[in-house]
Order: C-alpha cells, then structure tokens, then sequence
C-alpha cells in the first residue's frame, strides 16, 4: 500500500519511519509518501493561506496549493482530510482502509480549510472530540492503526485477529510468568492446559471487560445463545 501525505510539517512523520511500521517501509510492505503542499504556491512568498470571504478571525488554507499537489500524485486512491468536524475513526475504518491500494490523507495546520478541499475529499475522518493543533498526529495514528494490519507488519501475525475491537468487544486480561507474583496470581485456568476452558474463559472476560469498562460497544454487540448461556453459568 502506498500512502501519500500532504502536510506542511513532513518532518513531523518520523515516528511512522521507526520500530514496526519503519521495518515494513525498509521492506517494501508499504510506501509513504510526504508531500509539502507548499511547494504548489505559485507566489514569491509561498502562501498556503489567506484571509476568509466575508471577514473574521483567522485564516484559511487556499484550495489550489493542495489542488496542485493532489494533481502531482500517480495514485491518490482514497483522499481523506482529518478534521474534529469528521466522522470518529474506529477500528472498523482502519480495516476498510487496510485493503485499499493507495490512501492520501490531507492535512491542516492551525486553520481550517476552504470548504472546496473538503468537497474534493471522500472522508473526512475525526480521531475524537477534541482540537488539536494540526491534522499531523491524527493521520499518524489512522495510518498506524491501518498499517498495523496489512500482513507482515506485526510479528505475530496472529495478534490483530484477538485484539480489542476485532470482535466488537475489548481485549480479555492476558498474563505470563511469573505465576505468582507477591501473591498476586495469574487464573488457574491459563495454566490448566484445558484449551477448550481458556477459550471460554477468554471470551467471558473478553464480555466482562466490555460490559464493564465500555457498555456502550455492547449496544451494537449481538450475543449468540451459546455466549448468553456462557454468561449465565
Ligand atoms: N485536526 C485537529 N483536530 C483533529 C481531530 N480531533 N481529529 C482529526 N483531525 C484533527
């Protein structure tokens, strides 16, 4: 997959050029793409931004820097611009995301964009009701999130399958040596060897944690009768 990114701030990236993500951009599993949209300006000055029609407070970042540089690029795919006025990201957005061929997210920097760069977008994507300074670390997160998936990029391939969210519910309490630690023990169950009864006992926890720590992703969670059952032992 090859992601494109124009921002103002390339520099800001480097945390995606380290440890796993890092490792799969040295091995070619996918490709980023920084590009400074200030180098589409075509005044003396390179300005990105002007005052807004109409008048008030603040500026706003002009359509045809980011026009030119989105022109610039072979395979844009999917454009997405990460704004607090976007729909939340969520686990579900990385999965879809994580089949694409190509994504190119936009980013902003103190202001908000002319409402044409947002209509050029096909998502405009959140990562939670608060305002950061820049659309940087946003993308950073949604392109971890989404990269983390493709195959090869974790070392255990099996681990994005059990994580939290995968099914709709949070991750089950995990453990490992030492058994028993100043008295705090790890569940018998784990070191029974009943693969059948960690099992269950995984996914009990696994709906237990949910209820307790995020009712509100159950509300879309539908239970099989065999998981009702489960609980009601
Ligand atoms: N840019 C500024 N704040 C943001 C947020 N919460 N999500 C995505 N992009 C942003």
């Amino acid at each position: 997959m090859q992601i494109n990114v124009l921002t103002l701030f390339p520099d800001m990236f480097t945390p995606l050029q380290t440890s796993m993500l890092g490792r799969g951009l040295e091995d070619n599993k996918w490709q980023l793409n920084l590009v400074n949209f200030r180098d589409f300006t075509a005044d003396v000055h390179h300005h990105v931004d002007d005052a807004p029609y109409g008048g008030g407070a603040g500026m706003v970042l002009q359509i045809m820097p980011i026009k030119r540089a989105l022109d610039s690029l072979k395979n844009k795919g999917k454009v997405i611009i990460t704004a607090p006025q976007g729909k939340i990201f969520n686990q579900q957005v990385a999965q879809n995301w994580a089949r694409e061929e190509n994504l190119t997210f936009i980013c902003g920097h103190y202001e908000g964009f002319d409402q044409r760069v947002y209509d050029m977008a096909d998502e405009v994507v959140s990562i939670g009701d608060y305002v950061l300074t820049g659309g940087e670390l946003p993308t950073m997160s949604m392109i971890d999130a989404t990269i983390r998936l493709l195959p090869g990029i974790l070392g255990n391939a099996a681990s994005p399958i059990d994580e939290s969210f995968s099914h709709g519910l949070l991750e089950y309490p995990q453990y490992t040596r030492p058994e028993n630690f100043e008295g705090m023990k790890v569940p018998a169950v784990l070191t029974s060897g009943n693969h059948q009864k960690i099992a269950e006992w995984r996914h009990k926890e696994a709906l237990k944690v949910t209820y307790l720590k995020r009712p509100d992703l159950l509300e879309k969670y539908v239970m099989t009768t065999a998981e009702k059952k489960m609980l009601s032992e």
